[in-house]
């Protein structure tokens, strides 16, 4: 009886131990991909192309709410590609209504900020790609 608690008790460490590492490291936990037609993003070295092309409509499009470093009306982006997958971005931009009454990450974000839903960007899946391009350019 007692050998199987220690056996619990040294299990239950573990996993502990194993959580505040990935905690404390940075380990991305959320890999979904959403909800949407991009089920595969191949990411090589960065495209200097794509990302100016990128960095033109985030600063045209995106700028009004988001900010790479400080709170505005939306999410931090800054880093947003150590936190969610290339696939889970694309198809929040190609598709933004459905992941919007469906994907329980952008439920909860929109209940955080106001109910305000973050509007169709209109992107083809080519410039979605060269804006995911740029968030990854400006990720530390
Ligand atoms: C009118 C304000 C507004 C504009 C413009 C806007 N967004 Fe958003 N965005 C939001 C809000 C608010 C959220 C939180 C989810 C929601 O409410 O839909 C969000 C969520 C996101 C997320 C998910 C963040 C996370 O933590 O998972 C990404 C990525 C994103 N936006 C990228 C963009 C990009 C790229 C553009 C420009 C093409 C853009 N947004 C334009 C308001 C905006």
């Amino acid at each position: 009886m007692k050998k199987t608690l220690k056996y619990f008790v040294l299990l239950a460490s573990m996993f502990l131990v194993t959580g505040s590492l990935v905690a404390i490291a940075g380990i991305p936990q959320d890999k979904s991909h959403g909800i949407g037609p991009v089920k595969t993003v191949e990411l090589g070295p960065l495209n200097k192309k794509w990302v100016d092309e990128g960095r033109g409509i985030f600063n045209t499009q995106c700028i009004v709410c988001h900010d790479l470093s400080q709170k505005k009306l939306a999410p931090i982006l800054g880093n947003i590609t150590k936190q969610r997958s290339p696939e889970f971005i694309m198809n929040l931009l190609l598709n933004s209504a459905q992941m919007q009454k469906e994907d329980p990450t952008i439920k909860a974000l929109m209940k955080e900020y106001n109910n305000l839903p973050m509007p169709d960007p209109l992107l083809n899946q080519a410039k979605a790609r060269s804006v995911l391009e740029y968030l990854r350019s400006v990720a530390k």
